[in-house]
């Protein structure tokens, strides 16, 4: 797929088919995360893919969004923090920590788009509970849990921010480029 097409057509699905995906292709979605920026080139992430019914329906309970007891897998992503707090102080360690997991996880959703997959960043949950189901580490972070499946229903039409709203030149707050031949158009 195209990386266009795969940038705007991702999208959070919360609908899901009974059919069961491949797990290798899941697999791949998950290779993907290895080659995002990393600081210090510490990879901080680790995946657990879940299957069990049981188990799905206990980080249902935890997320409380009914949704996700539909999917037929769930990926739970973890992330020790501590040896980028090492590197760089627990300010920084921490702060680089969530960023590159957001970076790691925008390569996993893309290929999950391009495998025609569908999945929900789901961010809300209970850590305790899902830390204790799935028996991670206290000393670890649960990041976000996707629901992966196949999706039901077409693709939401997106409306995304106008790029007039969000980007200045040379200064916050200054909407316009100096064009090259040195005017502003
Ligand atoms: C950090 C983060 C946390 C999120 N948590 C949830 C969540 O707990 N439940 C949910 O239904 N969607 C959650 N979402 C998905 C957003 O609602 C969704 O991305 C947003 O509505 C935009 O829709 P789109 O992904 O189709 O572009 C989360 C997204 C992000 C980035």
């Amino acid at each position: 797929m195209d990386l266009d097409k795969a940038i705007h057509s991702r999208t959070s699905v919360k609908k899901f088919k009974s059919k069961k995906p491949d797990w290798r292709d899941i697999i791949e979605c998950i290779d993907a995360t290895r080659y995002s920026p990393k600081a210090g080139k510490n990879f901080t992430l680790k995946f657990i893919l879940v299957d069990d019914k049981n188990k799905i329906k206990k980080i249902t309970e935890a997320c409380q969004q009914d949704f996700i007891a539909d999917a037929s897998y769930v990926l739970v992503v973890i992330s020790d923090h501590s040896r980028l707090k090492n590197s760089f102080g627990n300010e920084f360690g921490k702060k680089y920590g969530k960023q590159q997991a957001g970076a790691a996880i925008e390569n996993f959703l893309l290929k999950i788009t391009e495998k025609n997959l569908s999945t929900c960043w789901i961010g809300f949950f209970t850590e305790k509970q899902i830390k204790r189901e799935l028996k991670i580490p206290e000393s670890s972070n649960v990041e976000a849990i996707f629901p992966i499946g196949f999706g039901f229903g077409n693709q939401k039409k997106k409306n995304p921010i106008d790029l007039d709203n969000i980007l200045y030149f040379n200064q916050y707050g200054n909407v316009k480029m100096k064009s090259p031949k040195g005017f502003v158009d």
